[in-house]
């Protein structure tokens, strides 16, 4: 059981120290994304995701982000987040 404890941390704190195990792909807009898209959820959900978005879908999405669960990205930043997520993760 002891053992098992000392697993779960290893595994469960290099997360909690705001570490991510996803990589995303190289690109300009990269560190913007991971460190705005980053703060609510996993930045799994942009991989997720990638097969079923076009440029609209991440559109609407980064929007919904912004006015719908109130992420603090600036409108400059915005377009460079999506510019980077249609050209790596669009469809
Ligand atoms: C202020 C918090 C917050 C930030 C910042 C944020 N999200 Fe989200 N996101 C959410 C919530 C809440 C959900 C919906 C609940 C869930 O599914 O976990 C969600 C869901 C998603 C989904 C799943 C599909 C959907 O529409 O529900 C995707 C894809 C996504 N976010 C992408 C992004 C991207 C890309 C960014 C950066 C531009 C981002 N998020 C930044 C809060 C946030």
């Amino acid at each position: 059981m002891r053992r098992l404890c000392l697993l779960l941390a290893f595994f469960v704190s290099p997360a909690m120290a705001g570490e991510e195990s996803v990589r995303l792909k190289d690109g300009e807009g990269k560190d913007k994304v991971i460190t705005q898209c980053g703060l609510c959820h996993s930045l799994d959900y942009i991989p997720l995701n990638a097969n079923i978005m076009d440029k609209a879908g991440w559109e609407k999405t980064v929007n919904k982000m912004i006015k719908g669960m109130g992420a603090p990205i600036e409108d400059g930043d915005k377009k460079i987040i999506i510019d980077y997520l249609v050209s790596h993760y669009g469809r």
